[in-house]
C-alpha cells in the first residue's frame, strides 16, 4: 500500500522525531509498553546516552541494581563470550532490564542500554546513520523496525535464528525478528457483554448497537499501529470511515490502554480496543478474576493483528558476535518464558508455554500483512488529526 512517493531519510527522521518529541512533551502519542502501567509512570524513558564517550554516563546494565550476585540457575557459565554490546531499546527499562541483566551475566558481555520511546530510538538510529554506536535496535513495534530496515540499516539475520520464529512474526527479508507477541484485543465487561455479542469484524463496531458503550486511546502507539494495519489491509477510505464511525458512536477517549481496561472493569464502558496484556497484567496484580475478558479475533480480520516487540542488528554494528548472542538469548526458553510470565506477552518460539488465559497463537489466523508495513505511521497520524482524534 505504500505509494511511490519518494520519501527521503530526512523526511522519515523528521516524522519519527516529531512523533517522539510529541510523546515526550505530552499525551499526543503515548508509548505503548511498560511505562503505561501505573507503577512505572515515573520510569525514565530517556536515560543516559550510550554514545557519550567514556563509560560513566552510559546506562550500563551489567552492574545494575537488579543484577543478582551470581549467575542465575540454568543459564550458561559467565564470561563465555565477553566484549561489549550497545542496545537502543524502545522497550522500557522496567520491563526488560531484568532479562538484559540475565543475558549479561550469562555471557560476560558488558551491555549498555539506551532507553527511550521506540519512535525516538528509530529516529536516533536514522539520524546517526553510519556513526551510530548502536549494535541492536530493540523495538516494541514491528513498524519501527521496518522503518529502520527500509533505510538499509539492518543486517540480515542468520537463517537458523530466523527459523526459530514463524514467518508472519519476522521480516520477510530477514532484517528483524519478533521476540514476543502483542495481540490486539477487544476487552469487554463480562456482566454487560457476551462473547457472542462481539461482531465478526472489528470494523463492525460502528454499528449503532455500540453507541456510547466503547472506549479507545487514539494517542496510543499500538492503537495507531492497528489503524495503520486497517489502512494497509483495506485502504485509507475504509480506515477513515471506521475512525469516523467509532467517533460518531460516542466512543470515550482514554489516555492509555490501562485506563481503558480499568474503565471496562468498573463498568464505565462495555468494551474497548487494547492490547491483550493489559488485562493480564491487571489480573495478575489483582490476584483474582475480574469481570472483564479479552476477545481476540482469530479469523484473519484486521482486528486479529498480532504485532511484535522485536530486534534487528545494525549493519554498522561493531559487536556482531555479541549482537547475535543477544538475539539468540532473547529467543531462548528462559527469555521466552520471561516474556510469557513477566510481561504477559506471547512467546514466539515453539515449545514455550503460553499463558493459559490467552488464545494460543496457532489458533489466531492473523491478517495477511507484512508487519514491516506498519512503518507508515505518518499517514495514520495525519488521518487521526483529520478525524479530530489527535
Ligand atoms: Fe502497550
Amino acid at each position: 500500500m505504500n505509494t511511490n512517493r519518494s520519501v527521503s531519510r530526512r523526511d522519515i527522521i523528521r516524522a519519527l522525531a516529531a512523533v517522539a518529541g510529541a510523546s515526550l512533551a505530552g499525551p499526543v502519542l503515548a508509548a505503548c509498553g511498560g511505562n503505561e502501567s501505573p507503577a512505572s509512570t515515573a520510569a525514565p524513558t530517556a536515560t543516559s546516552q550510550a554514545s557519550t564517550g567514556g563509560s560513566g554516563a552510559a546506562a550500563t546494565s551489567t552492574p545494575a541494581a537488579t543484577t543478582p550476585a551470581s549467575t542465575p540457575a540454568g543459564t550458561p557459565a559467565t564470561g563465555t563470550i565477553g566484549g561489549s554490546l550497545t542496545v537502543y531499546s524502545g522497550r522500557s527499562q522496567q520491563l526488560v532490564q531484568k532479562i538484559v541483566d540475565e543475558f549479561a551475566a550469562a555471557t560476560g558481555i558488558d551491555v549498555k542500554v539506551r532507553y527511550g520511546d521506540t519512535a525516538e530510538m528509530a529516529a536516533a538510529i536514522l539520524e546517526e546513520g553510519k556513526s551510530s554506536p548502536a549494535d541492536i535496535f530493540f523495538a516494541q513495534d514491528a513498524g519501527a523496525l521496518g522503518a529502520v530496515a527500509r533505510e538499509g540499516l539492518l543486517a540480515e539475520l542468520p537463517s537458523d535464528v530466523l527459523d526459530l520464529v514463524e514467518p508472519r512474526f519476522r521480516s520477510p527479508d530477514g532484517h528483524w525478528i519478533g521476540l514476543s507477541g502483542r495481540a490486539r484485543a477487544v476487552v469487554y465487561n463480562t456482566e454487560r457483554v457476551k462473547e457472542s455479542d462481539i461482531p465478526p469484524s472489528i470494523l463492525d463496531f460502528t454499528d449503532p448497537v455500540w453507541k456510547d458503550r466503547l472506549g479507545w486511546a487514539p494517542t496510543n502507539a499500538s492503537f495507531q499501529a492497528a489503524v495503520t494495519a486497517i489502512r494497509v489491509l483495506r485502504g485509507d477510505d475504509v480506515a477513515r470511515a471506521w475512525l469516523e464511525g467509532i467517533r460518531d458512536n460516542g466512543a470515550r477517549v482514554y489516555e492509555n490502554n490501562d485506563v481503558i481496561v480499568s474503565a471496562v472493569i468498573a463498568g464505565e464502558i462495555d468494551a474497548g480496543f487494547v492490547n491483550h496484556y493489559y488485562l493480564e497484567r491487571q489480573r495478575a496484580e489483582a490476584g483474582r478474576d475480574l469481570p472483564a475478558r479479552n476477545y481476540i479475533y482469530r479469523n484473519g480480520d484486521p482486528g486479529a493483528l498480532v504485532n511484535v516487540a522485536g530486534a534487528g542488528i545494525l549493519t554498522t554494528a561493531k559487536n556482531q558476535e555479541q549482537a547475535i548472542a543477544f538475539i539468540r538469548y532473547m529467543l531462548s526458553p528462559e527469555a521466552q518464558t520471561y516474556f510469557a510470565e513477566e510481561t504477559h506477552e506471547y512467546p514466539l518460539v515453539a515449545g514455550v508455554p503460553t499463558d493459559p488465559n490467552l488464545v494460543p497463537l496457532n489458533e489466531i489466523q492473523t491478517p495477511d500483512i507484512d508487519l514491516s508495513d506498519l512503518a507508515d505511521l505518518e499517514a495514520t497520524l495525519e488521518m487521526l488529526r483529520d478525524v479530530g482524534l489527535l
